[in-house]
């Protein structure tokens, strides 16, 4: 009974907030930036979801009418995003409440990887500077005891080589996206869609949904039970495989934090961009960067980021320490700084492709959302080049 009305808490959420997608105004009139693209704008995104490679040899497989999902999901995300076109900023659809963005090292160590997978940015042992985004996952900011996903951004500066995204290909930077969950919980596009559509329409259409994908948000409503009560303590874990070189991986951040902050008992909004700043205020922090390598295509698929990777089949392997100094990082200009960042999974070097339906998707839709909301914001996407704000 208690998880039913849980789970009915939870939906009513979901209609207020889930992927930031609210629920449709009746009185929204005022003039408002077109949600759809422009159509030179739509033929640019064509070209660059053609120039996908498909990596067949690790398991990838084009999904049937697999560009009309992605543009039916980027124009839904979109129209979700236009009711907030009176407000400013314009947040995020979804990640919208960030913590705080922290400088950090991100120190190259590759010993534990066979020689022909010493590629990319683990080819040296050496050390990037980097930003760390952290995030909660919801599109609606909500205060920090709420039931979320929680998120880490994390982006590598100072890395050379052509990436592969066209308007960005020369951009110095390697991001990594990962979440505070092991597998993703939308098997497939079709489901996303409907996912997606559902948490837009709300009501009746994602009672629907709900009855008819119960897996789904059975999920969800476990990610969201999570207790966090301090952003460096927990993993945080790609969901979705990249390759390396010739093979795929799965990511996961493991904090190395050696004590346990309390769970407060008297909750303030941000009590997680507290924790964080009393942890940093004169202590530095670690992460350990690791990967999983893909070691059979079928029971470690590409395509279904639901299949959990088996640890006993192929253990997490150290690649990185990533070190986070003691530091003040919630001036108002450094928040401000923070929420003009872009991260996508596609600021990558060929050499850590993204795979399978979910992050091939993800190439168009968080550009096509993003450029809507920096101009919006009168914020040009400006990549950071080093822990200096450029503002
Ligand atoms: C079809 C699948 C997905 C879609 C359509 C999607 C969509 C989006 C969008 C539109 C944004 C905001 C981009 C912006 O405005 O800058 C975003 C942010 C984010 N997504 Fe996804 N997402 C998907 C899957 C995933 C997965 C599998 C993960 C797991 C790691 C993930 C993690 C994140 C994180 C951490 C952010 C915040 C990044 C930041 O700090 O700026 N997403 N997503």
């Amino acid at each position: 009974m208690k998880f039913f009305y849980d789970l009915g808490t939870f939906m009513n959420k979901l209609l207020v907030s889930a992927f930031g997608l609210t629920a449709l105004s009746l009185f929204a009139c005022q003039a408002v930036p077109q949600p759809t693209p422009e159509r030179n704008q739509l033929a640019s995104f064509r070209a660059q979801r053609a120039s996908i490679a498909i990596d067949t040899q690790l398991g990838e497989a084009a999904v049937a009418n697999e560009a009309a999902l992605t543009e039916e999901i980027g124009t839904v995300i979109l129209k979700g995003l236009q009711k907030e076109a009176g407000k400013f900023p314009m947040t995020r659809d979804v990640h919208a409440k960030h913590h705080g963005c922290v400088k950090s090292f991100f120190e190259v160590n590759n010993a534990a990887l066979p020689q022909q997978l010493r590629v990319g940015v683990f080819a040296r042992n050496q050390s990037y500077p980097s930003w760390i985004r952290f995030s909660n996952g919801q599109g609606k900011p909500k205060n920090d005891i709420d039931g979320d996903i929680r998120g880490f951004g994390l982006k590598l500066m100072g890395v050379p080589g052509a990436k592969l995204l066209e308007n960005e290909r020369n951009e110095q930077t390697q991001d990594f996206l990962l979440i505070n969950t092991p597998d993703f919980f939308i098997k497939n596009l079709p489901d996303y869609v409907g996912f997606i559509e559902a948490t837009t329409n709300g009501g009746l259409g994602l009672a629907g949904y709900a009855i008819t994908h119960p897996g789904v948000m059975y999920k969800i409503y476990k990610i969201f039970g999570q207790k966090v009560a301090n952003p460096l303590e927990i993993d945080f874990f790609s969901t979705t495989p990249y390759k390396l070189g010739s093979t795929a991986v799965k990511y996961r951040v493991k904090s190395c934090q050696p004590g346990k902050t309390p769970m407060p008992s008297n909750p303030t909004p941000n009590f997680l961009r507290e924790n964080l700043s009393r942890s940093l205020n004169n202590q530095e922090a670690c992460f350990t960067f690791m990967v999983q390598l893909q070691k059979d295509i079928r029971s470690m698929p590409v395509e279904d980021s639901t299949v959990h990777w088996d640890e006993n089949q192929s253990p997490w392997l150290p690649v990185a320490n990533i070190r986070i100094p003691a530091q003040r990082f919630d001036s108002e200009a450094q928040m401000g700084y923070c929420e003009n960042m872009s991260y996508t999974p596609w600021h990558s070097l060929p050499e850590h492709k993204p795979l399978g339906a979910a992050n091939r998707v993800r190439k168009t839709v968080y550009e096509q959302v993003s450029q809507f909301r920096h101009h919006h914001n009168s914020a040009p996407r400006k990549e950071p080049t080093s822990h200096e704000l450029r503002l």
